[in-house]
């Protein structure tokens, strides 16, 4: 969008929430335009925790329909909406309730952590939910004799064998913006740009080859983890294999830095389904309405809630 004509719909956003008491969430996966007229810009965990903590009777979130189901769960009284329903996840879709509660029946008794990243019909399957900014602290909450069934991202689910030296029975889900991440993207460009760090995202197929490098220089974070990491490492130069919504931030928050994707193939068709003209017509018109059938959000609610108190 042009500059000209982003200001007059932004400002008819900022009005039509201060009218309707709404809250603005947006991933960091989403547009510039859509960033820029939220309330709070962050990742599923921030988001989760700026849902929880919010006094707005109404959320608009700006992201995939899972991180609105799960404010939804974790606020029966509120209205969440979403701009666009049809924005969905690959990864999510990974997985069905029916196929977790099989697998749970060849494992009774094992520990079910759920990626975020899951219908509200799956978490309401799950002991633990996590993201990848406390999947690794979720993990270490878990007694060390229990046998844990993690679901749905095989990658993130290998780097967390990784780093906490447990073993998992992992589920074969991928994301299908990650997975395209290739470890030939992240050679090419770490043999090139000796100077760079490299910020990876763990749902990266090259997640768990990266820590492989053991080069000092490759850092596994969360989105929001990569902000921070940007703004207080004295570095000036990263390279970053994830979701290019991500540099937006990266580059208004760090100014100065130089930041650059490993893979500009890496756009997230779903995130990229919000625009500021449905964000505006949401508001306006009060769509799309997500709600869970409340025996449904009961039972993921506490999954949640352990997610969101886990550091
Ligand atoms: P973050 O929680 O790290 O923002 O990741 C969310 C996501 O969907 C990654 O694809
Ligand atoms: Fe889902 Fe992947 Fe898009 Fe994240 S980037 S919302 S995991 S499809």
């Amino acid at each position: 969008m042009t500059t000209a004509a982003v200001k007059p719909l932004a400002d008819e956003v900022r009005a039509l929430a201060r009218e309707r008491g709404a809250v603005i969430l947006a991933h960091n996966y989403q547009v510039p335009e859509v960033q820029d007229v939220a309330d709070y810009v962050g990742d599923s965990l921030g988001l989760s925790r700026e849902a929880a903590a919010t006094d707005a009777r109404v959320i608009v979130f700006c992201g995939v329909h899972f991180m609105a189901e799960t404010a939804a769960i974790l606020l029966p009284d509120k209205t969440v909406l979403i701009p666009d329903l049809d924005a969905g996840c690959s990864l999510a879709a990974s997985i069905t309730a029916e196929q977790l509660r099989e697998w749970k029946a060849e494992h009774p008794g094992a520990v079910v952590v759920s990626y975020v990243n899951t219908s509200a019909e799956v978490k309401a399957e799950t002991d633990y939910c996590c993201t990848s900014g406390n999947a690794k602290a979720v993990i270490e909450a878990i007694p060390q004799d229990r046998e844990i069934l993690f679901c749905p991202d095989m990658f993130l689910g290998m780097w967390l064998e990784r780093v906490t030296g447990r073993k998992l029975r992992i589920w074969m889900g991928e994301c299908h913006v990650h997975a395209g991440i290739r470890p030939a993207d992240i050679e090419r460009w770490t043999s090139a740009t000796p100077d760079a760090e490299l910020l990876v995202h763990p749902e990266c197929g090259c997640a768990s080859q990266c820590m492989a490098f053991g080069n000092g220089r490759t850092h596994i974070l969360s989105t929001e983890g990569m902000v921070r990491f940007a703004q207080s490492s004295p570095k000036e130069r990263f390279l970053v294999a994830t979701e290019t919504g991500i540099l937006h931030r990266l580059h208004k928050e760090v100014p100065g830095k130089r930041f650059e994707a490993v893979s500009e193939r890496a756009i997230c068709k779903y995130m990229k389904l919000i625009t500021l003209e449905k964000l505006r017509d949401s508001l306006r018109d009060w769509k799309h309405v997500v709600a869970v059938e409340p025996a449904i959000a009961e039972r993921a609610r506490g999954a949640i809630e352990r997610m969101v108190a886990i550091a």
